[in-house]
């Protein structure tokens, strides 16, 4: 858990208290002002402070406020024993925050107002603290370092996710176990279990490219920009880059002020995870069904109902699959905020964290528990095998057996679809995969060779083409999968 987390559960500050009136103290008002100063105050603080979800990010607004003091002085701004006062006062207030012992000011309608004026109570150098900065460059400078260190942070998750799925899929590759595949969820082809666990793995290292993007993106600082044009101070917005570790430094101080877009580019990045989650939900939630069966929930992942005795519920993963929409919603809701934004600054942009908050604490919660549930379950080899072996799911290969002896593949097709017509009416429900092993077996054109490509395990062990879904496919492409996920670890 990080530090910030215990902050957050402090109090709410008065100023976020809609009911709490007009902006003049002690509640006085002039007769024309009591249309609106008694109660608009109120609300436009309710609606307009940010220290509710933004002391969140305290931390990296006290990094961030150091390395511009220290900016300061070394440019001849502050003097050295200022820069070291201030320096303690900030240290003081981060204790504060971080062991929950500030008291939050109604006047303050953000983290860095907050940080500002305590530091301030503290040492009266701490006024200076703000020479050349606007709450414009500060709050991207503070947002970039939190969202650094937030995809770095579901990085691992996800790259824990993807590591378990590779484990569980050399488990089940060494076991031999197989399932059917499906399209139009409708049983087609027999692959590994390991094949189809390893697909998901894949998605995830893509997103954790999608993820890595994002923060080479982020990575850029926009200390210096000031609220939206420079200044006339001679400042060194290369040393406080430096300072804070950012790996570029802005170009332009209106873009500096104004862009968003590393916001939008990791809830892009999450939104797609979350959507590649949402699909491994609803396999899971498939396969733990009684028609599937081929999943077993450990109890401490599953949930019981209130009402019916014998349930055994996937919660965590249809979860996986509904945060999809949130996360989703995050991305289309925050684009629609920057869409036709004029430069520079708007209050509009203060909508960014909110979403972005949120949906890396989604995506964090969402792998966690899929990892765990992953781990955890136990799978059902025989039922799995029941519809891989199944002779019906074999049907391309005797077409293939035929093309192998020269037949054009169309007309092995149309052939061996007579034969699965004629044993689906079959007059004796349920044989009819064993009357398909029959036809195929007296066929003049196939017999019993082409026969046992319907035996249990043969469609399985047949797909060898690179990246196919057979176990002499399956185990190099699980050695490529390590491979790839150790380089994704760095
Ligand atoms: N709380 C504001 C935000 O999150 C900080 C920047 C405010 N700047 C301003 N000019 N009012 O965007």
């Amino acid at each position: 858990m990080r530090a910030d987390e215990t902050a957050q559960e402090a109090e709410q500050p008065a100023a976020a208290d809609a009911a709490d009136g007009g902006a003049f103290p002690g509640g006085a008002t002039t007769l024309w002002h009591g249309r609106f100063a008694d109660g608009p105050a109120g609300a436009l603080s309710a609606l307009s402070d940010s220290l509710p979800f933004d002391r969140r990010m305290f931390a990296e607004d006290i990094a961030a406020s150091r390395a511009h003091v220290t900016m300061l002085c070394e440019v001849g701004l502050l003097s050295a024993s200022e820069r070291d006062d201030i320096g303690e006062a900030l240290a003081q207030v981060e204790s504060e925050i971080s062991e929950g012992r500030m008291e939050w000011a109604p006047t303050d309608e953000d983290i860095h107002t907050a940080v500002e004026r305590r530091a301030t109570e503290l040492c009266a150098a701490a006024a200076k603290m703000h020479t050349g900065r606007s709450r414009n460059d500060q709050v991207v400078t503070d947002l970039r370092l939190w969202t650094r260190a937030a995809i770095d942070e579901v990085a691992a998750s996800m790259r824990g996710l993807a590591r378990t799925l590779a484990e569980r899929a050399r488990h089940a590759h060494e076991a031999g176990m197989r399932l059917p595949g499906y399209t139009h969820l409708q049983q087609a082809q027999p692959v590994g279990l390991a094949h189809h666990l390893a697909a998901h793995a894949w998605a995830l290292l893509r997103d954790l490219g999608r993820l890595e993007e994002a923060r080479r993106r982020t990575d850029v600082s926009p200390l210096g920009a000031g609220a939206l044009a420079g200044s006339s101070l001679p400042l060194d917005p290369h040393r406080t880059a430096a300072e804070l570790g950012f790996a570029a430094v802005f170009e332009n101080s209106l873009d500096a002020v104004s862009d968003r877009d590393f916001v939008a580019d990791t809830l892009y990045a999450l939104a797609m995870a979350g959507m590649h989650l949402s699909r491994l939900g609803e396999e899971i939630v498939l396969w733990s069904s009684a028609e599937f069966g081929f999943v077993e929930l450990d109890d401490a992942f599953a949930t019981g109902s209130s009402m019916m005795p014998q349930k055994k519920n996937p919660d965590a993963a249809e979860l996986a699959r509904a945060k999809a929409g949130r996360l989703i919603g995050h991305l289309a809701g925050f684009l629609a905020t920057l869409k036709g934004l004029p430069l520079a600054y708007n209050k509009d942009l203060q909508e960014d964290k909110e979403p972005l908050f949120d949906a890396v604490d989604t995506v964090r919660l969402t792998v966690m528990a899929l990892d765990g549930l992953l781990r955890t379950a136990s799978f059902n080899a025989d039922a799995m095998a029941r519809g891989a072996d199944d002779p019906f799911a074999a049907a391309t290969d005797v077409a293939e057996w035929l093309v192998a002896a020269g037949m054009p593949f169309r007309d092995a097709h149309a052939l061996v679809a007579g034969l699965v017509r004629e044993a689906l009416e079959s007059p004796d429900p349920g044989t009819g995969a064993d009357r398909l092993v029959e036809l195929v077996s007296e066929h003049p054109d196939l017999g019993p060779s082409a026969a046992q490509r319907l035996a249990p395990g043969g469609a399985y062990h047949a797909r060898t083409t690179p990246g196919a879904g057979g176990p002499d496919a399956v185990a190099p492409q699980l050695d490529r999968l390590d491979a790839a996920l150790a380089e994704a670890s760095g």
